[in-house]
């Protein structure tokens, strides 16, 4: 039964919806999100009100110009290397909207990189840890595959076995190293760096602590529009879309 109370709630909210959206938002929300940037009038808007929710939300990790911070793990929007897809606007607008490991259960928290020198590095999956000496051999090739670090070959052989057998390594960045952007293990022969620079010491630190970084989820701090219009800026960062000055 539809009670007066009801339809006055009703009455007000559609009055509140078209005060609060306005049809440019509308539009904006009903479009294909990969073709807001394609369309210049949704474009221009998109860009401009995408980059104050920038500026607000996320500069405080990943920098005003969205170059990230490597000391403190925190990606660059900017490059082609995404942790997760493909860096499509629908695809930002998910992590936007449900984090990476915030704890939402839309959000993307498929895998993290487990600690090899803890007894038991990863809780979801039973994994062997790994000896300061394995960890060892595993950097020396990882260096090497990123074309630094000498060429001690025995040593490099040692840690390509580990890597693609029982280090584990391959079953998330894939045997190759190049990663897989499903579960957002990152590419590590590409000699881009999420966290620190790929050196002997910063390698060491990552495969024996592990990592698991976190972007929040804005669903409920942000509209809807708002989402829309800051994942559209972000993918505008990428160098093949770059967005007007
Ligand atoms: C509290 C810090 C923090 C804030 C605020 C934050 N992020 Fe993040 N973001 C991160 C971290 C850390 C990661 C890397 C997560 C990981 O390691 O998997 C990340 C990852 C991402 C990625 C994936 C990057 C890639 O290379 O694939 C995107 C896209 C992203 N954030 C967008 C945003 C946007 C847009 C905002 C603002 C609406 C935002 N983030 C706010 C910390 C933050
Ligand atoms: C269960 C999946 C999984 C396994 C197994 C795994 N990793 Fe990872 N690894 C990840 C994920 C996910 C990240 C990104 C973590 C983040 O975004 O905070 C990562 C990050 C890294 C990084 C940091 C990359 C960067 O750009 O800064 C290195 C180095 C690394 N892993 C090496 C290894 C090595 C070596 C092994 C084997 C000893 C290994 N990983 C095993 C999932 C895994």
């Amino acid at each position: 039964m539809v009670t007066p109370a009801a339809v006055l709630l009703m009455i007000a909210g559609s009055l509140w919806w078209r005060h609060g959206v306005s049809a440019r938002q509308i539009a904006m929300l009903r479009s294909d999100p990969e073709q807001v940037l394609a369309d210049p009038v949704l474009r221009n808007h998109a860009l401009a009100d995408g980059r104050k929710v920038f500026l607000t939300h996320c500069t405080s990790c990943h920098g005003a110009a969205g170059k990230g911070d490597p000391s403190k793990a925190m990606p660059d929007l900017t490059d082609k290397d995404f942790l997760y897809g493909r860096g499509r606007v629908g695809e930002i607008e998910q992590i936007v909207l449900h984090g990476i490991r915030a704890g939402d259960s839309k959000g993307r928290d498929l895998a993290e990189m487990p600690g090899f020198a803890k007894a038991e590095p990863y809780t979801r999956e039973k994994l062997p840890s790994l000896t300061p000496a394995q960890i060892s051999d595993i950097v020396g090739f990882l260096r090497a595959a990123n074309g630094n670090g000498g060429y001690d070959l025995a040593r490099i052989g040692r840690g390509h076995k580990l890597f693609s057998t029982n280090g584990a390594c391959w079953d998330c960045h894939a045997s190759d190293g190049a990663g897989d952007a499903a579960v957002g293990a990152p590419n590590l022969i590409d000699g881009v760096w999420l966290k620190g620079n790929g050196s002997e010491a910063d390698l060491t630190d990552i495969i024996e602590h592990g990592m698991a970084g976190i972007s929040p989820a804005f669903q409920h701090s942000i509209s809807a529009y708002d989402a829309r219009a800051v994942a559209v800026y972000t993918a505008s960062l990428h160098p093949s879309v770059r967005a007007p000055s």
